[in-house]
């Protein structure tokens, strides 16, 4: 058993490495400010040691005889209860594990019939625009909305046309400038037509209480490592029919009853959407991560956020030289994720220096969302094909972009506070030190990095070099 603390001052619960100092360029280290939860957030330590509790007892699931297998199995399965509880499913609900979200989006897509019709929204990120691109089913993009309520109405003008449409898949919170969508509205619209609705809760599951009932959606997808879970998990939960009666996303043991030379009986869900062994561990960190959210509060966890978020939000958009991003300019309900851009610094260079010369943590790009950046930034069409040309000859400089600052259950005032005096100073005085771009990656590198992290990495993954 570790003996690291469960519980931050103030009784929030506490995240694996966030006390971790890192270097700077600019010469000594500092504590590392992690301002990119919307990506990946750490471990919480209650997951950590979920984990280390229950790795002498892993063993195979489902087909072992073995004490340690019957206890594996039902750590799974009591996993698959929790996460279904957590999200409030309805009886019948299924939940099905996945890699990620991605994986989550991708595999109902795959188990939906040929000729399927799907809307959603261009702002939504890649993982739920793409997967409905697939060949056989009929994808309906509905233009960037203005507003909440624009996005209402244009679902209804949609679903209102001669064509029948079979789902909705639309995101709960924007991944790039935080607005919360109006699900249970966007629900209440997709049933009346006769539509269902997916949820895209990877953004949305991790700052408020998500329930699969209250927002009356049919499906849920979410991430592990956007959960402080980050042990390759994910999860598809929702109502069984099409995942029972579509094809299995992947095809091997596991998901069959019965096999012959020329038959194959597929088992009922979720084990016939689960082929291969399955990844327990990252089922029991899920369990132990919602467990501990729910313990804390969700509401507490919401509340807590939002007052940072709005005091970081209203300090950026108040800086002078940074221009903030909005979806809905009048929205009132964001979550602690907001992108900006520095006035004539590229964004790539942006997040190098605040990582490099500040210690500071952030995301920069396009946040796998192009459609929006495009609309948010305003690229036009001209600009759109050059970037398309220069980046299929493998040139990545230059990429239209922004910096993208998210929250989390770790975050500070002090954090915020040091972040907002950190871009003040880059803003007035531009980078402190040399950085260059590369091509390969359009990412900007300080000329000289002595910080060492491809060696901590190489000692992270030697079996003689591991710290834990
Ligand atoms: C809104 C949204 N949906 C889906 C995803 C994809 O999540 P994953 O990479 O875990 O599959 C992300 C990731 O950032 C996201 O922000």
């Amino acid at each position: 058993m570790s003996e690291r603390v469960e519980r931050r001052a103030g009784g929030a619960p506490a995240l694996v490495g966030s006390e971790m100092d890192v270097p700077l360029l600019t010469g000594g280290s500092r504590r590392y400010v992690n301002l990119d939860y919307a990506a990946s957030t750490p471990a919480l330590v209650a997951v950590a040691d979920a984990v280390d509790r229950f790795l002498p007892y892993y063993s195979s699931v489902h087909r072992g005889a073995g004490f340690k297998s019957q206890v594996s199995t039902a750590a799974y399965e009591g996993a698959r209860e929790r996460v279904a509880e957590f999200f409030g499913g309805r009886p019948g609900d299924v939940v099905v594990f996945t890699r990620n979200t991605t994986d989550a989006v991708n595999l109902l897509a795959a188990s939906l019939p040929r000729s399927t019709s799907v809307v959603t929204f261009c702002s939504e990120h890649h993982a739920d625009l793409l997967p409905w691109r697939r060949e056989g089913l009929r994808l309906s993009c509905l233009p960037v909305p203005g507003d909440a309520a624009e996005a209402v109405r244009a679902l209804t003008a949609a679903l209102s046309g001669s064509e029948t449409v079979d789902l909705v898949a639309v995101t709960g919170a924007s991944n790039v400038t935080g607005e919360v969508w109006p699900v249970a509205e966007l629900a209440r619209v997709a049933h009346h037509f006769g539509a269902r609705l997916l949820v895209d809760a990877a953004q949305i599951a991790p700052h408020m209480a998500v329930s699969i009932a209250e927002l009356d959606a049919d499906y849920l997808v979410a991430s592990g490592h956007k959960m402080y879970a980050p042990f390759g998990v994910g999860l598809l939960l929702g109502r069984a029919d099409w995942l029972a009666r579509g094809e299995p996303f992947l095809r091997g043991g596991g998901a069959v009853d019965f096999v012959t030379d020329t038959t194959v009986q597929w088992s009922s869900v979720p084990a016939r959407q689960e082929a291969g062994s399955p990844n327990v561990v990252g089922a029991v960190a899920l369990a132990a991560a919602v467990s501990e959210l729910g313990s804390y509060g969700m509401d507490r966890v919401w509340a807590e956020e939002q007052e940072l978020a709005s005091y970081a939000r209203d300090a950026l958009a108040g800086m002078p030289g940074v221009t903030l991003y909005s979806l809905w300019p009048d929205a009132t309900v964001r979550t602690g994720v907001m992108s900006f851009n520095v006035d004539r610094s590229e964004h790539s260079l942006v997040a190098a220096a605040l990582s490099a010369e500040y210690g500071i943590g952030v995301r920069h790009g396009c946040f796998c969302a192009h459609p929006l950046m495009i609309h948010l930034l305003s690229v036009e069409a001209k600009d759109v094909e050059q970037v398309r040309r220069r980046l299929a000859a493998g040139d990545h400089a230059g990429v239209p972009g922004a910096v993208r600052l998210s929250l989390g259950l770790g975050s500070t005032r002090d954090e915020v506070d040091y972040f907002l005096e950190s871009l003040e100073r880059l803003v007035r005085r531009g980078p402190a030190l040399g950085y260059s771009v590369d091509p390969a990656s359009g990412d900007y590198v300080p000329d000289s990095d002595p910080r060492g992290a491809l060696g901590v990495a190489r000692e992270l993954v030697s079996a003689t070099g591991a710290t834990r």
